[in-house]
């Protein structure tokens, strides 16, 4: 595989040989010594190091908050690389800058530039109708500061809510069909940017096959969120291949032909959340987003990457698997489908070749009624793995017959467990409160939690059973109500 790989980063155009697999922090700190973008946790935690990565779609191009210490920079081709140093105006402060400095949002100093990254990315991408605090503060889930409480942070993002408000100073910069280029020519914003699609535009694609050199990879590396914490000193040092390098192995399309979805396996958290067709199947769906990472790792962690890391506790996993997901792999020369029902074969093994890639998920479209619905608890309410989760696909006739009862729960096996006796033993009963209580007893003999740093194995059992339970007066409220569950 061609390992040159040519990008923009802030205002210089880059052509490196460097190991595809290094780091975009190490490649910023070390080589180019921008050093700015600050190293904290190197593991996705703490987003001192959140970057700007920038994309050619439809001729604009699309920023998204990122944290610099996951990613490779093999995949930089032909994108837009924004360190804190690329946001900084000629001769004055940028707006963040300067609420952040106006309203003391900045003590130590170390989270700083991550925060002012992820702010001026609200700003100028937010597809929000109107600038919030609360959008602000989704903006920067992912960035910790021991310091200042946050108060001081919030009250400068209040005041950027006032000067970009329907009735503030820049109403009109929010509302323009090109902010960014609204922001450059406000002087808000640096004026290279509004160059930034047109030199993308004149940097050749890759003309790679994904499946060039897989068999020689010691690595495929996707949205790199879970590799990179687990091999990351190893990566630059051995032969990596570098998913994201093409973007057919992504999208979500709908194919009523054949009754299914077809989502490329490098389909983000927040792209498949985001997706307007999801979006209707699961109208809670920004809910459970909240509880899983920062936007920083949902833009980056792939559907293909939380199944492959066979985490029983993926909450994707958990969901697709609910969802009767089908997997299909390929390996340059045959392509294979395994239902995920059936893929996991013990803790974290399953079945899938070693020169395998997984290109595609294949999700039926659900008959008319079905509902869905995910439940996860974790030590902390956001940025936290869970201690267990569960997710449902229940159909319930207007006679009050169950049609369809697919559940599963993670945490409390060695695989993600989808509860097939307890989905045979629902299928065809009517939804009442017996059936529920046995259909729970079941459930428990499908499961064998271990204690562990997450919880005890009984605390687990509780809350399987509460989680599950509440998949049902969640979305069955006049048949299972939960104070009648309570009374007895
Ligand atoms: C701070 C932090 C918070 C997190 N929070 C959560 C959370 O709340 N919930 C949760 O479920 N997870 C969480 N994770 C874990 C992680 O982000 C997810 O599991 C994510 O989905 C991994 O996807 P990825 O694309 O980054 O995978 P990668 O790290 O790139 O890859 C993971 C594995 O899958 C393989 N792989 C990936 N795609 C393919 C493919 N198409 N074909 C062949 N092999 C492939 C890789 O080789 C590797 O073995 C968190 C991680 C961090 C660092
Ligand atoms: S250094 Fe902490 S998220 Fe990257
Ligand atoms: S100002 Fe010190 S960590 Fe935020």
């Amino acid at each position: 595989m061609a390992e040159t790989v040519t990008f923009w980063l802030n205002d210089r155009r880059v052509e490196t040989d460097e190991h595809p697999g290094l780091l975009v922090l190490d490649y910023l700190r070390k080589k180019r010594f921008l050093t700015g973008t600050k190293e904290g946790c190197k593991e996705g935690d703490c987003g001192a190091c959140t970057i700007l990565i920038g994309e050619l779609r439809n001729g604009k191009v699309v920023y998204k908050p990122t944290t610099s210490c996951l990613v490779p920079l093999g995949e930089m081709h032909r994108r837009h690389v924004v360190s804190i140093e690329g946001l900084n105006l000629d001769d004055e402060l940028n707006p963040v800058q300067r609420t952040m400095t106006d309203r003391m949002g900045t003590q130590c100093g170390f989270c700083t530039p991550g925060f002012i990254v992820s702010m001026c990315w609200y700003l100028m991408a937010s597809g929000d109708d109107q600038p919030t605090l609360e959008g602000f503060q989704r903006a920067f889930s992912g960035n910790l500061c021991r310091c200042t409480g946050y108060a001081s942070i919030n009250r400068a993002s209040t005041d950027l809510v006032g000067l970009f408000s329907p009735d503030g100073p820049h109403a009109d910069i929010w509302d323009a069909d090109d902010r960014i280029r609204a922001l450059c020519d406000a002087g808000l914003l640096p004026t290279y940017f509004a160059q930034i699609p047109d030199r993308l535009a004149a940097i050749e694609p890759l003309d790679e096959d994904p499946h060039d050199g897989a068999d020689l990879a010691d690595y495929f590396v996707a949205g790199g969120t879970d590799l990179y914490v687990q091999q990351g000193e190893d990566i630059p040092r051995t032969t990596v291949k570098v998913l994201n390098r093409h973007p057919e192995m992504g999208g979500i399309e709908r194919d009523d032909e054949k009754g299914l979805f077809r989502i490329g396996a490098l389909t983000t958290f927040e792209e498949f959340g985001q997706h307007p067709e999801i979006q209707a199947l699961m109208p809670r769906m920004d809910h459970y987003l909240y509880l899983i990472a920062s936007l920083q790792l949902r833009v980056r962690a792939t559907l293909s990457g939380n199944i492959l890391n066979a985490s029983p506790i993926g909450d994707m996993t958990n969901l697709l698997l609910a969802m009767d997901t089908t997997l299909v792999f390929h390996d340059g020369t045959t392509r294979r489908e395994v239902k995920m029902k059936k893929f996991f074969e013990g803790y974290k093994t399953y079945d899938k070749k070693p020169t395998e890639i997984m290109t595609e998920l294949l999700i039926p479209i659900p008959e008319k009624g079905t509902k869905f619905h995910f439940e996860k608890v974790s030590k902390r309410e956001a940025l936290d793995i869970a201690t267990v989760n569960s997710a449902a696909k229940l159909r319930v006739d207007d006679d009050g017959i169950i049609h369809t009862a697919s559940l599963t729960v993670g945490g409390v096996a060695a695989t993600p467990l989808w509860l097939e006796r307890t989905q045979n033993y629902l299928e065809g009963k009517p939804l009442d409160i017996t059936t529920l209580r046995r259909a729970l007893t079941i459930a428990h003999t499908e499961m064998s939690p271990i204690s562990d740093v997450r919880g005890s194995a009984d605390y687990k059992r509780l809350l399987a059973h509460q989680l599950l339970t509440a998949h049902f007066t969640e979305l069955y409220p006049d048949r299972i109500s939960f104070d009648a569950l309570m009374a007895g």
